[in-house]
């Protein structure tokens, strides 16, 4: 019996951290809660896949074919040519020579850092860098150097100074950053990568599907993409699915398939996860660049919002954050806005820096123009019930 629970959990409450589950009756972009219809800001289904008829069929079709689970770890029986299919689709669309699925996008970056990097390496990371990279640079016991948020001056200094000591040098970034919705400067970490000889990984979870040619993310932007040694991606968010995968080279696939534990020793994805990626991957390639209508939604909802005078920062993906500073601030907000009728989770740390608590207001193709000219006059007047109309900072992320 783990009788330290309650303690803990009291102290959660006290400090306004505690987190609780809320069962959705459904998921979409609008959605009946209770009776009352929603509109649902706090979903990563950005391109409103996660719905779509076609990738049902494709997961049924997969599941009538190859059944429910895929039975091993892929090295053993689980590794079924349904995988190899959606990975070839993955590397096309990714445009890299090679690419492989994992569990989950979280399963990816832990099993890609601790294989890429190890005791006595170097990593550098954005200090605002995802949970699971984090995690992934404790398991690999490489010397891991935070950088400030997108500065590029002190990553270079970082670099400077542990030029002379041995061991592998690691860059790993965020594109799209998954709680502030700003991307980070993919040009000059490129060029700083290859002047001190460096890895460079981005993890492009928010992008894929949303930004590039052919939804491939940032790195595939006409006339701004690099190259990076490693791309992850996730079928978990745009691609309205389950899983997560890294596209490289045919050396780091092989590599991980050799060394990445939480590959090795976990079954393979289900065949209705890989199903209904290899449809959505087939829905995001048929246009050039999948994701203009939504970032212009996202454009125009961002300037309604700041036309209410809501202090935002700078436009620049379809996640806009709404800093509010103090955790039980923002929670007052987020159940204001859902008496409204707009699903707007808080998000406190340790998921964003202390005193950065904030709305993540999540964009989906599926809202309406005039939803969200709704949803802006209602989230303004909801700021204003709860005093933070006028406080909400835009600098305060970048620590
Ligand atoms: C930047 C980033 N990387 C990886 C992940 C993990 O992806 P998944 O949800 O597929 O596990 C997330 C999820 O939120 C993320 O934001």
């Amino acid at each position: 019996m783990y009788d330290n629970a309650e303690q803990e959990l009291a102290s959660l409450e006290e400090r306004g951290l505690l987190r609780d589950l809320q069962a959705l009756p459904e998921t979409g972009g609008k959605i009946v809660i209770e009776g009352k219809k929603v509109l649902n800001f706090s979903s990563n289904d950005y391109m409103g896949l996660a719905r779509d008829q076609r990738l049902k069929e494709a997961a049924v079709e997969a599941v009538s074919r190859y059944g429910c689970g895929a039975t091993a770890s892929r090295l053993l029986a689980g590794h079924l040519t349904l995988h190899e299919e959606l990975e070839s689709d993955l590397s096309r669309m990714m445009d890299t020579d090679a690419a492989l699925v994992f569990g989950s996008g979280f399963l990816t970056n832990l099993g890609v850092l601790s294989s890429l990097a190890g005791p006595g390496d170097h990593v550098f990371s954005d200090r605002l860098n995802h949970a699971s990279l984090i995690d992934g640079i404790r398991l690999s016991r490489a010397h891991c150097y935070r950088y400030r948020h997108k500065d590029m001056a002190h990553l270079e200094d970082l670099l400077k100074k542990s030029q002379d000591t041995p061991g592998k040098r690691i860059i790993v970034s965020e594109s799209v950053f998954s709680m502030d919705g700003d991307i980070a400067p993919l040009k000059e970490l490129s060029e700083l990568a290859s002047r001190y000889h460096a890895m460079l990984i981005i993890d492009e979870a928010h992008a894929i599907g949303v930004f590039g040619r052919q939804g491939g993310g940032v790195c595939r932007i006409p006339g701004r993409e690099i190259q990076p040694d490693v791309i992850i991606g996730t079928l978990s968010k745009a691609l309205g699915g389950y899983g997560g995968f890294v596209a490289c080279s045919v050396s780091v696939r092989r590599l991980l398939i050799n060394k990445a534990r939480s590959f090795i020793y976990s079954t393979g994805l289900p065949p209705a996860c890989l199903g209904s990626a290899r449809a959505a991957v087939r829905i995001i390639t048929s246009e050039p660049e999948p994701g203009t209508t939504l970032l212009e939604k996202a454009r125009r909802f961002h300037s309604l919002l700041t036309q209410h005078s809501l202090k935002m920062p700078d436009f620049e993906s379809q996640i806009l954050p709404i800093i509010v500073g103090g955790n039980e601030d923002v929670m007052r907000f987020s159940e204001s806005l859902s008496r409204k009728g707009l699903l707007v989770k808080g998000v406190r740390p340790p998921t964003v820096p202390p005193g950065t608590a904030r709305v993540r207001l999540s964009l989906t193709l599926s809202m309406t123009d005039s939803a969200l000219e709704q949803a802006a006059c209602a989230i303004a007047e909801a700021a204003e019930e709860v005093g933070i109309a006028l406080h909400g900072s835009t600098g305060v992320t970048t620590q």
